[in-house]
């Protein structure tokens, strides 16, 4: 599974990747509206900061002018992946960019019959959005658990990427459905790093040692 991260914090961004288990970043308008007024400069830091791809969405409505945003998007750096919604009048223009090799992650992708589409036109990512179907009491999963059955049953290339995760048993079970990217928004993996038995644990091995009265382990 590949971890991206949620987040266009780049204070944040800059700790989980000294972790080494991070792959990527997804950013969308709502999370760079966040990070002061001169989105461009945050971008270029991300794309500088991530090894891996990085997500970055057009903002532009008309299918003329998303198609010439994308491509300005793209040429700010190797890593960049650009970030469309789903939308019967951008499937020309997402065709066209793959055609130049420019690598899109179609997002609020909310139907396996969405997802079928935009898999044949060979797109890098497709983002299920989880949290969202959950916030209006539908099971988000069971999307994500559908278009991975989709893939397997076609072979399409287009990665999986579970958007909208907003808890860490969505995490869990992305994992366990064999998904193949989660993005996670930090706050997930600051929750999953300390478990009470971890610590309790490492408190007993601690207290046993020093009882042992020794300096060190191999002397
Ligand atoms: C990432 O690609 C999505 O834009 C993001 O996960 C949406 O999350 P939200 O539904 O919590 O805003």
């Amino acid at each position: 599974m590949k971890i991206f991260l949620d987040t266009a914090d780049r204070d944040l961004i800059k700790k989980w990747i000294s972790t080494g288990i991070i792959d990527g970043v997804t950013t969308n308008p709502s999370l760079l509206s966040t990070q002061g007024d001169n989105p461009k400069q945050v971008l270029l830091d991300i794309c500088k900061m991530v090894p891996g791809d990085v997500s970055i969405e057009v903002v532009e409505k008309e299918p003329e002018s998303v198609y010439k945003q994308a491509k300005e998007i793209a040429a700010i750096s190797k890593n960049v992946v650009v970030k469309i919604p789903f939308a019967h009048e951008y499937l020309p223009v997402i065709a066209k960019l793959v055609k130049e090799n420019v690598k899109i992650n179609v997002t609020l992708i909310f139907s396996v019959l969405q997802a079928l589409l935009v898999s044949k036109l060979g797109v890098t990512y497709i983002s299920p959005f989880v949290g969202r179907w959950d916030d209006i009491d539908i099971d988000g999963m069971k999307l994500v658990q559908d278009l991975m059955k989709m893939k397997k049953n076609y072979g399409f290339k287009s990665e999986i990427l579970a958007a909208s995760i907003r808890n860490v048993m969505h995490w869990h079970y992305a994992t366990l459905i064999g998904t193949n990217v989660v993005t996670l928004p930090p706050k997930l993996l600051e929750q999953i790093m300390n478990h009470p038995l971890t610590t309790q644990g490492i408190e007993k091995f601690d207290n046993d040692w020093k009882s042992l009265g020794k300096e060190n382990l191999l002397d």
